[in-house]
């Protein structure tokens, strides 16, 4: 956004109503020879945060509560993932059927709305909350996950809903491949018994009960398929600071991301 106007005009209006020239990014002649202002706010500038790792290293409950602290949107793509896998299930579409799965994630039409416990997350107007964390789901979704067309679709619509800022994203490729130019990357990891441990309070909290062996099981060969993949492998971007979480209290892990954001954004 730009205005242009006569300088002196420009230096007048700034003095008196209380701006400093630190307060906007820039007062530049165009190609007209006119002033050109950008008022962008310091304190308004809405950054992007991407926040990735592997399953249960402790980025969902950090992006949504860092997401809250600076009154930001938190997009959990891992949900959207989730939410295609649920449709391919019920519409009993064979695992290997790649043509039909992308035409599916085409006309599935998903999305999150913000709650007090967190993201609600909707298929059309049915909320699907709740069935896109059974175990069947998590079982499918990195093979759903790992077909380009499926990425494909799901990571326009993220990039649409990432829009100028203000959010936080969380998942495999935020930093390497859907917003590789985001202001904040964070790449989460946390010990597998730690993992465990906090998916295993996650289900609970949604009434499921799983043995922690098998939940270990299950979390170490997600791991597996997900930075084995061919499509946009679960890894580090560049750029992206590492935090590992196993001895961090979840309060920790959020001043920790929040701190960095207040540094970009200047406060
Ligand atoms: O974060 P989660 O466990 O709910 O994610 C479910 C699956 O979705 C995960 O196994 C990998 C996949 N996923 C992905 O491929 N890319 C993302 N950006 C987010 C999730």
């Amino acid at each position: 956004m730009g205005f242009s106007a006569n300088f002196e005009v420009v230096k007048h209006v700034l003095s008196f109503s209380g701006w400093h020239r630190s307060d906007f990014l820039s007062v530049e002649r165009n190609a007209f020879s006119r002033y050109i202002i950008i008022p962008i706010l310091r304190d308004l500038r809405k950054i992007v945060i991407a926040i990735d790792g592997p399953a249960a290293s402790g980025k969902s409950t950090t992006a949504r509560l860092v997401a809250e602290h600076l009154g930001y949107l938190h997009i959990d793509t891992g949900a959207m993932y989730r939410a295609v896998t649920l449709r391919v299930l019920e519409e009993a579409i064979p695992l290997e059927d790649i043509g039909a799965i992308g035409a599916l994630a085409e006309k599935t039409r998903i999305h999150l709305e913000r709650a007090e416990t967190g993201n609600r997350v909707f298929i059309d107007e049915r909320d699907v909350t709740r069935e896109i964390r059974t175990e069947a789901v998590t079982r499918n979704v990195s093979l759903v996950s790992s077909y380009q067309r499926v990425r494909d679709v799901l990571v326009r619509e993220q990039r649409r809903m990432a829009g100028t800022g203000g959010v936080v994203l969380e998942g495999r490729d935020i930093g390497t491949v859907v917003l590789p130019n985001a202001d904040l990357k964070i790449f989460m990891i946390a010990g597998v018994a730690q993992r465990v441990e906090r998916r295993k309070k996650e289900l609970a909290i949604n009434g499921i009960d799983i043995e922690s062996e098998k939940l270990e099981r299950e979390i170490l060969e997600r791991d597996r398929l997900d930075t084995t993949r061919k499509a946009s492998p679960l890894r580090r971007a560049a750029g992206a600071v590492e935090v590992d979480t196993s001895s961090l209290t979840i309060d920790q892990q959020v001043q920790f991301v929040v701190g960095m954001a207040k540094e970009i954004i200047g406060e």
